[in-house]
């Protein structure tokens, strides 16, 4: 059984990134700390895109989705590699360009979307996908004659880790799906553009995030209706699109004991059903912001209590949901209907060696402030480091300082390099009028 992922090694029994001591960086850095492995997230990127390059007869663009992670650092990366952007706030778009993602490698995927978000694209030359009429019509009045732009549609199938990220379909459980254009309405959008004097060359799907497995292939159903809603659109409006975009949700193995994500056989299944419609439009684009980062981060957590209370042992640590949101935001241990976010975790100063089930709890003052619920591990000791792994995408950027715990420092690989600070009383006052 493979124990830790490929670029995490153990060494003397204490884990490594590569060749560096995570427990030198929880000491040189203090936590919580999250660490980035650039070089990881290159091979994932490149990963990707050989597996596209082996397969499509078109241009293949990846957009990484800034949402999963917006450190300077991986932004710089991941542009030297020739990933594309997307982004859905200013400031989103503002750090992608900063970054030197050119405006044209830069696209907009956003929902309930105001005009100045709109006008800030405009300003900035980045092509909007447009998410409802509402958001057409507005668009409309104040952008230029022809003004390109693309359209999501939702292709009435979701797919995803957990309800809460399922992005496709009518409903997902209870909750009403807020995204794209369904289907019965995308020609009318279309007709509508045109007369609007807007210029629709792409169609857009996102369906969800995290799937993984068997779930490939009902992505890949998908596929096969967003191209025939392609082909519909190339028909009505009389010329070929530029693009179709498939959307992100690559899942990522989470658990050691998990499959890898069949990238060949999405790869391949994209590329062969583009080339089986065969529709002229140029480029095929994904969008993947989980698969290109996330197993290139661990977040680091020192710990500062150990004790056992009515029969479980509580590990307390320095990170809680403020600094990594998912395990209690995505778990409802009580309902196996739900699919919890789980994330392995090491001991970072002694990886094996006697185990205990260990309940780790943040600093906040909240019932659901778990990391793990009874997860065996090297039985911890008060002042040891624990690495969360799993940490690079929906970690720091989904991190808050609720209670006013600080949010994370945020350090990179090959180095090791600070690149974000950790809150400071400072840096939480700077927005009050009154310092
Ligand atoms: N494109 C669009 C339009 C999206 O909404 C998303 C993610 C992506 C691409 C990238 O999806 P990915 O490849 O990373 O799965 N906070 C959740 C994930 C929410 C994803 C939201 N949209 C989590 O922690 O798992």
């Amino acid at each position: 059984m493979k124990t830790i992922p490929g670029h995490l090694e153990i060494k003397n029994n204490k884990l490594h990134i590569v060749d560096y001591p995570l427990e030198d960086i929880s000491h040189a850095y203090g936590t919580p700390t999250y660490v980035y492995n650039l070089d990881r997230v290159r091979e994932n990127y490149r990963r990707i895109r050989n597996a596209f390059l082996k397969y499509s007869d078109r241009s293949v663009k990846i957009y990484y989705a800034l949402k999963a992670n917006f450190n300077p650092e991986i932004l710089r990366t991941l542009v030297k590699e020739g990933a594309y952007a997307d982004v859905l706030s200013v400031f989103e778009a503002e750090f992608a360009l900063k970054a030197d993602f050119p405006s044209k490698r830069t696209m907009f995927t956003g929902t309930s979307v105001t005009d100045e978000t709109m006008k800030v694209m405009l300003d900035r030359d980045i092509l909007i996908n447009i998410d409802s009429f509402s958001m057409l019509r507005r668009l409309s009045k104040f952008a230029p004659k022809n003004l390109e732009v693309s359209i999501r549609w939702n292709p009435g199938k979701g797919a995803g880790f957990n309800p809460k990220v399922i992005t496709a379909g009518a409903r997902s459980h209870v909750r009403p799906i807020k995204f794209g254009i369904e289907e019965g309405k995308i020609l009318d959008l279309c007709e509508e553009a045109l007369e609007l004097g807007l210029r629709p060359i792409g169609l857009h799907q996102h369906i969800g995030s995290g799937w993984t497995g068997e779930d490939v292939y009902s992505f890949l159903d998908t596929v096969t209706k967003t191209l025939e809603m392609a082909g519909k659109m190339t028909d009505f409006l009389g010329y070929d699109l530029k693009h179709v975009d498939f959307g992100g949700g690559l899942g990522i193995s989470y658990r050691p004991e998990q499959e890898e994500f069949p990238l060949e056989e999405y790869a391949k299944g994209i590329c062969k059903r583009v080339a089986k419609r065969g529709l002229g439009f140029e480029s095929i684009c994904i969008e993947p912001g989980r698969y290109l980062t996330g197993d290139a981060g661990v977040l680091l957590t020192k710990v500062n209590t150990v004790e056992e209370k009515q029969d479980t042992l509580i590990v307390g640590v320095d990170a809680g949901f403020n600094t990594l949101l998912r395990p209690a935001f995505y778990g409802t241990y009580e309902d196996h209907e739900f699919k919890e976010a789980y994330h392995h975790i090491v001991n970072v100063d002694r990886v094996e060696g006697p185990v205990s089930l260990c309940t780790i709890a943040g600093p906040l003052c909240e019932t659901g402030d778990l990391l793990a619920i009874d997860r065996e591990l090297t039985t911890p000791k008060e002042g040891e480091t624990l690495a969360v792994l799993g940490a690079g995408a929906y970690g720091y950027s989904m991190s808050n300082i609720y209670n006013l715990q600080p949010r994370a420092a945020e350090v990179i690989l090959p180095g090791p390099k600070l690149v974000t600070r950790r809150d400071s009383f400072s840096s939480l006052r700077i927005n009050y009028e009154e310092q």
